[in-house]
């Protein structure tokens, strides 16, 4: 399997409970490596553009009130298969759900509060690490 890269968010639920770095420990200890990353709060706006595949959905005006109520933390993971590889770490959308081990088994507040994000596709993950990061802020 080629050598990917996917975009990660610990979402406000993760960050206002001193979550991150339990978190970030169950993300290397699965190998992906992290090759970009930063803090930062999302206006309205920005948190609109991000999720506008959902904007036709009941839940978009809640998911964006959630998705800026305190702040984001945005990394790029890199590693073998890194899109479905995180997918499988961070489990199913809704906790109640998500499988022993996974992220959002062992740390997610509910559906909405899920504590993380990944790409759900190469093309995804394109379009969502272009989004928040430059060319300037990666290392090797
Ligand atoms: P994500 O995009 O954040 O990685 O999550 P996902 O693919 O597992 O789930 P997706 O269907 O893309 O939904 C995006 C986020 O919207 C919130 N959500 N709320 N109230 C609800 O029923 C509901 N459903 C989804 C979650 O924060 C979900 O991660
Ligand atoms: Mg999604």
């Amino acid at each position: 399997m080629a050598i990917e890269r996917t975009l990660s968010i610990l979402k406000p639920d993760a960050c206002l409970r001193n979550l991150t770095g339990r978190i970030m420990t169950v993300i290397e200890d699965s190998g992906l490596r992290v090759v970009a990353g930063k803090r930062l709060q999302l206006t309205q706006e920005r948190a609109e553009a991000f999720y506008a595949v959902h904007k036709d959905r009941p839940f978009f005006g809640d998911l964006v009130s959630y998705m800026i109520s305190g702040p984001v933390e945005v990394r790029v993971l890199e590693g073998e298969g890194a899109v479905a590889k995180y997918r499988e770490i961070m489990g199913a959308t809704n906790p109640a759900e998500a499988a022993d081990g996974t992220i959002r088994k062992l740390f997610a507040e509910n559906v909405e509060r899920n504590s993380v994000h990944g790409s759900d596709s190469q093309e995804n993950a394109a379009k969502e690490i272009a989004f928040f990061f430059t060319p300037e802020e990666f290392t090797g």
